[in-house]
């Protein structure tokens, strides 16, 4: 009964679209629409160079008090134009331009219950947020969200199914039909039925996902600024892309969460605003990859001092434990002990590494159940660790491994920031290990709504104590970095790691060329890059597939300003030409540019040092050897340079002769272009030294 009485409504709205309100990008470009039916039921439309792009696309929520998708009326609608430049406390670029259009629709249901849409109109993307003022109606339950894009073209999306553990998927390509649906009809009721229990399926994918539209233009789906409220996930249904929001459970066992049966999506009270809704649209990957709308949708930062954060290199007690030549827990071939820390130490001073991160330093880890977050084992003198940090000049990153509770972690955090910091710490790398974590809420979802809060309680309070956070199993990034600069990494990816233990044996070489195209959008990642031992001898059945060149290229390819050189000192002495590059490369940039690219083949990145005249230029490719071009027409005209090439050598192969390689200097100009060839599984790295 209640799905006719939708389905009619629906096809009235069809029929009885009202005139729309439009708001455009500053150049024009890109038009968005608000329309609303005549039954006040609310949708939205994207024109781009004149042509739809997006057409109408239902809005809406529904709450257990009422369902917000029909019966609303305008009550007003303001516009805005917006633009200021903003400098980065760390960042791809110093300088970020925020130019846009913008448009809130005052929105009136008839039950009294107000609900703005605002939109921001960027040229190369949009977003909304839906936004409850201060009412009457001081709380709502959501239980689904009807947010759905309905793009005029097919395309391909690159994603990672929904319930991949912490992100840490290979991506994957695959045809998503869009475009009007054939049998308007079912498609309508399911939109408004907003049944996404049923569609919560093997096709959903975690957001962000990429898409190469049919066109030859190029698109990312995500949402920005996720403070309070579930991430989102999407998923194709009769031609429209839509959204899942991660369910709050309510089951007490892991195994009672297996059903999907969780009605309740998140818990909100008035004023509130959802966190964005953006879509970035551009006809090169060049453009997608400089978009900087999902930054300038979040909020300036929040904190007021903020010199005390310092993007660097990190080494760390860590590889061995993945290749399992050393232990986490006490033992014999226990990693983190005080003389091995100050070998690392003391490593990291001679090569101008500025930091070096410790796992396995403090008691729990027998059974990953009862982490002691201030109690190091018996082998570990923190004491004179810290006080050897500290005479060296080399920063100790601590590491907070919670095992999945994070109930306990958040209720002692005050104390465990003030001990690392009273040890002179300054970074923590947290970890999850669990996509089903116990938050103050019982057990859910990491990425739910519970699980963001406690995310963002822990980078709130690490700021207190002028703690930055390398958040492992974290949320997927939304650029809440812009808001809390001491968010400085993330993982949520699949990492090097997995290329020490994993079942398949290690990525295949062409996963490192999706990231800078799809997650790496999101925002910086741990990946752990600078493996120069390629054999695991206790698990020979694994390997990381790549060669040692490959490596180099990707210390400028992934972003981050917390960048982990993951290796052992011993395997770099090995090479201890090839390090040079990874000490001398940077982790904080002036400008960023995509040089050239194919999202899965290959890419070339230059970068400029922040604050400096030096550049940086990194190439990756997947299993097919390629030649590229790289014009370095972003040199200062006239002014001479000094490259020093990494490359691989014409025999280089990551299977057959990942170790060989060549180096070699020489004067260039602006007018020069580099020719230069990438092995199977390889890359390239250059430094360009102004002269
Ligand atoms: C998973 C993290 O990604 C990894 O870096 C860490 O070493 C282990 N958990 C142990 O905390
Ligand atoms: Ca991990």
């Amino acid at each position: 009964m209640k799905k006719f009485f939708y389905l009619s409504i629906f096809s009235a709205m069809l029929l009885a679209c009202t005139s729309p309100s439009e708001v455009s990008s500053p150049d024009g470009s890109l038009t968005v629409s608000f329309e609303l039916t005549a039954d006040g039921s609310i949708g939205y439309s994207v024109s781009r160079d004149e042509q739809k792009v997006i057409e109408f696309s239902p809005l809406g929520l529904l709450t257990e008090q009422q369902e917000l998708i029909r019966g609303f009326q305008i009550k007003g609608t303001k516009k805005k134009h917006h633009s200021s430049v903003w400098q980065t406390v760390w960042g791809e670029e110093k300088y970020i331009h925020d130019n846009h259009n913008s448009m809130v629709v005052s929105l009136e249901h008839e039950t009294h219950i107000l609900m703005d849409i605002e939109f921001r109109v960027f040229d190369d993307g949009f977003a909304f947020r839906y936004i409850f003022p201060e009412q009457s109606q001081q709380s709502f339950t959501i239980t689904d969200e009807l947010t759905s894009y309905r793009f005029t073209q097919g395309a391909e999306a690159w994603s990672i199914p929904w319930r991949t553990e912490y992100y840490e998927g290979l991506w994957s390509k695959r045809r998503v039909s869009t475009g009007r649906c054939a049998n308007r009809d079912s498609e309508c009721d399911e939109v408004l039925r907003g049944d996404n229990q049923a569609l919560c399926t093997a096709d959903t994918m975690c957001s962000p996902i990429t898409l190469e539209f049919a066109d030859g233009t190029y698109g990312f789906v995500h949402e920005a600024a996720l403070y309070d409220y579930p991430a989102q996930n999407l998923y194709v249904r009769d031609g429209a892309l839509r959204t899942y929001l991660t369910p709050w459970l309510t089951g007490q066992s892991v195994s009672a969460l297996k059903t999907e049966g969780c009605e309740v999506k998140a818990y909100i009270n008035t004023p509130f605003s959802t966190p964005w809704r953006m879509v970035i649209l551009t006809n090169t990957l060049r453009e997608l990859v400089a978009s900087r709308i999902m930054l300038n949708l979040n909020e300036p930062c929040r904190l007021e001092d903020t010199s005390w954060l310092r993007p660097m290199k990190f080494m760390g007690i860590w590889w061995g434990m993945h290749i399992k030549t050393m232990t986490w827990e006490q033992g014999p071939k226990h990693g983190a002990t005080t003389e091995n820390m100050e070998r690392y130490l003391r490593f990291a001073k001679e090569h101008g590494i500025q930091a070096v991160l410790a796992e396995g330093w403090n008691k729990g880890w027998e059974d990953w159940r009862h982490f002691e977050f201030s109690v190091p084992y018996d082998d570990w003198d923190m004491d004179y660790l810290s006080r050897l940090a500290d005479c060296l000049g080399v920063e100790i990153v601590g590491h907070n491994e919670t095992g999945g509770n994070a109930a306990d972690y958040e209720n002692d955090l005050d104390s465990i920031y003030s001990y690392h910091s009273s040890h002179g710490i300054h970074v923590i790398k947290t970890g999850y290990v669990s996509p089903v974590i116990r938050t103050s809420d019982g057990l859910q979802w990491n990425k739910g709504q519970s699980g963001v809060r406690h995310y963002r309680k822990v980078i709130e309070t690490a700021a207190k104590y002028r703690i930055a956070i390398d958040n492992h199993e974290p949320v997927m990034p939304t650029g809440l970095q812009r808001t809390y600069p001491n968010l400085m990494t993330q993982e949520g990816v699949r990492g090097q790691e997995w290329n020490a233990w994993s079942a398949d044996g290690g990525s295949p070489c062409e996963h490192v060329t999706v990231l800078p195209y799809t997650r790496i959008l999101a925002g910086p990642v741990d990946y752990t890059p600078g493996v120069f031992k390629f054999e695991n001898p206790v698990i020979p059945t694994t390997r990381v597939h790549s060669t040692l060149m490959n490596q180099l290229g990707l210390f400028v390819c992934f972003y981050s300003p917390l960048q982990m050189a993951c290796d052992l000192p011993e395997h770099y002495l090995e090479h201890a030409d090839a390090f040079r590059f990874i000490e001398s490369v940077p982790c904080d940039w002036e400008r960023s540019l995509l040089v050239d690219g194919k999202i899965g083949d290959f890419c070339v990145f230059a970068r400029q040092g922040r604050d400096s005249e030096n550049w940086y230029i990194g190439g990756i490719t997947d299993e097919e050897q390629r030649m590229v071009d790289v014009p370095l027409t972003m040199l200062e005209q006239g002014r001479r340079y000094m490259l020093t090439l990494y490359r691989d050598a014409d025999n280089a192969d990551w299977q057959t002769s990942p170790y060989e390689y060549v180096i070699e200097s020489t004067e260039v100009t602006s007018v020069d272009t580099l020719h230069v060839s990438m092995a199977r599984g390889g890359g390239f790295a250059a430094t360009l030294e102004i002269q």
